[in-house]
């Protein structure tokens, strides 16, 4: 176990072998989702990557570098799925200078699928610091229909809808956050849907769903700060869990911060389970 309680152990690099293909047994259709941290990282990771497209991208030696804006942690920070071998303290020295000459702090996404497995450590040696604690959690498509069955659907909206920009923007931690993510959304080129409550005339809560290979992911969950606690965000969440059941997915997956009390409290009720943990780490760095 690693200093941030993350496992790092995967089956086969133990003994020098490429990394494991994901692991399809957690999310079989009938089974309960196995509290498996490593497992489903290595599973939904790469789902996670695809449904959030960054402005521009790099691989190197395995890793793939995401660069946008500075905002998004996601689609700002080095996804670290695979290591293909070589010396590991050059490469992250290949990918700082890679986020310097964007202009952007080195930061690297680190999940129980990180690797290689002593990735983390060898950041946290060169002063990383690893911020924004945060949780993927999982759901089956049934058991949140069947907890908010009977809550009325959204509305289909569009990521061109002034009201779902207006309330991304002003939900995000910043204009620029907000705009970042609007951005990250149009360059979205997988099946999706853009969700709003409207209430009395009024945009009241907005949500997203992707739909990847067996799964849909959601994304800028905001209800409006003067309409909140009135069920808008359930009102989301089951629109989108119909889109799954409608298209057989039986998956779906979200990822909050651990400090979001109101959202973890918002997806306990709808269904979703913690899944595993998972941090940016950024470099000490001054610019
Ligand atoms: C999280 C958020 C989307 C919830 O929206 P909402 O419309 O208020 O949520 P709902 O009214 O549908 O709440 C449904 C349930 O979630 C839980 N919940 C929601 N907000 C809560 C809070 N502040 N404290 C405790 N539980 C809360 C409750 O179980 C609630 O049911 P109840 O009101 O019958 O007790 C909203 O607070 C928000 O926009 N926050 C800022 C943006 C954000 O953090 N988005 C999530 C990113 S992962």
């Amino acid at each position: 176990m690693s200093r941030s309680g993350f496992e790092h152990e995967g089956p086969g690099e133990r003994e020098g072998r490429p990394n494991p293909p994901p692991i399809r047994r957690t999310v079989t259709d009938t089974g309960p989702l196995v509290a498996d941290a490593l497992a489903l990282a290595c599973e939904i990771e790469p789902h996670a990557v695809a449904a959030w497209p960054a402005r521009e991208t790099a691989v190197l030696g395995g890793w793939l570098l995401r660069f946008t804006d500075g905002s998004s942690h996601r689609s700002n920070s080095v996804a670290p799925l695979n290591f293909l071998g070589g010396d590991l303290g050059t490469q992250i020295d290949q990918a700082e200078r890679a986020y310097r000459a964007h202009d952007l702090r080195p930061m690297f996404h680190i999940t129980p699928a990180a690797r290689p497995m002593d990735l983390e450590q060898a950041l946290l040696a060169r002063a990383y610091q690893a911020v924004s604690p945060s949780q993927v959690c999982v759901a089956r498509t049934a058991k949140v229909l069947q907890r908010l069955a009977g809550t009325p659907s959204a509305f289909k909206s569009a990521i061109t809808d002034r009201r779902f920009r207006d309330l991304v923007v002003g939900g995000s931690r910043s204009a620029l956050d907000g705009r970042e993510r609007l951005d990250i959304l149009g360059r979205i080129a997988l099946p999706l849907l853009c969700t709003l409550v409207v209430e009395d005339d009024t945009p009241v809560a907005c949500g997203v769903g992707v739909r990847t290979d067996g799964w849909i992911s959601l994304y800028v969950m905001r209800s409006h700060p003067d309409h909140r606690r009135r069920g808008f965000a359930k009102r989301v969440i089951v629109t989108i869990a119909r889109w799954a059941q409608a298209q057989h997915v039986a998956n779906l997956f979200l990822q909050v911060e651990k400090g979001n009390a109101p959202a973890r409290a918002l997806y306990a009720a709808a269904g979703f389970v913690p899944a595993y943990p998972y941090c940016s780490f950024v470099a000490n760095y001054q610019r």
